[in-house]
């Protein structure tokens, strides 16, 4: 692997529009599941999809209970070394942008400057009606739930509230996905962080940056189905690899 990490190396240290595209395995060791890995969190729960959630308030008290379950993890999750290492890429001036598809926001507790992270699926801070569209910090709403069982309606209309976090079959907010494809296009290398690969659109990012012409990399503990088009493949923990290529503890 000492190879393979010397040419990562050298390949941040030589991209001027680098992409650093990080999927739920950059947050494993500050102690977030991730989803399909051996321990992923949808090998032990159904997700509820974002048709099940606007129809049915059962399914969206069985949301409200994820994330009452899941928010202590949540709450108590500090960047680690990878987070460190990405933010010492941006500060270095050679990550261009960081796409992210978490929603934890350890990118920005890392030092990534907010309008260099780009959230493909949002984020947990906000909650939105899906009615009128009045939106409210989520940690209330998810307060609320915990003290009364019931999922609060909005308070301006009645409506269904929902946090901004992406749920399967919700679109994804646009202009994040428009800066993430134009940033992808005009990469010179898109590094895949902990990410299966396997959810779209995020995943069209780096085939068409590769397709493009960026050199894609992907540091990831599993197989994913990108890999046959990568130039770099590095089978290994996103924090040691990242954190080794760049001498950042
Ligand atoms: N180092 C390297 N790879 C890791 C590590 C680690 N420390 N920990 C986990 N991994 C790998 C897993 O083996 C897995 O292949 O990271 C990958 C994470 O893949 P997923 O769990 O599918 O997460 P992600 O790709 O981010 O999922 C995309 O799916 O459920 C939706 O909206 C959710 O944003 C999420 C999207
Ligand atoms: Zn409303």
């Amino acid at each position: 692997m000492e190879r393979e990490i010397s040419t990562l190396a050298a390949w941040l240290g030589a991209a001027r529009r680098a992409v650093i595209f990080t999927g739920a395995g950059i947050s494993t060791a500050s102690g977030i599941p991730d989803f399909r890995g051996p321990q992923g969190l949808w090998r032990r729960i159904a997700p509820v999809t974002f048709a099940e959630y606007r129809a049915s308030a059962v399914a969206r008290r069985r949301a409200f209970a994820l994330h009452a379950q899941l928010a202590p993890l949540w709450a108590d999750a500090r960047p680690n070394r990878g987070h460190r290492a990405v933010a010492a890429l941006v500060a270095a001036g050679k990550g261009h942008l960081v796409v992210t598809q978490n929603v934890d926001r350890l990118h920005q507790a890392a030092g990534v400057p907010d309008e260099r992270v780009v959230e493909l699926h949002g984020n947990l801070e906000r909650a939105r009606c899906l009615d009128c569209g009045v939106r409210t910090p989520f940690a209330a709403l998810l307060e609320r739930f915990r003290q009364s069982g019931e999922v609060p309606a909005c308070g301006a209309c009645g409506g269904v509230m929902k946090v901004d976090a992406v749920s399967f079959g919700e679109p994804l907010p646009a202009d994040a996905f428009a800066r993430a494809w134009e940033a992808s296009l005009a990469a010179d290398l898109f590094l895949v962080l902990g990410s299966s690969l396997s959810v779209y659109p995020a995943a069209e990012l780096p085939l068409w940056a590769a397709r493009a012409g960026a050199r894609l990399a992907i540091v990831n503990r599993e197989p994913t189905p990108l890999d046959e088009i990568a130039q770099l493949v590095i089978r290994g923990d996103v924090g040691e690899v990242l954190g080794c290529a760049l001498g950042v503890a």
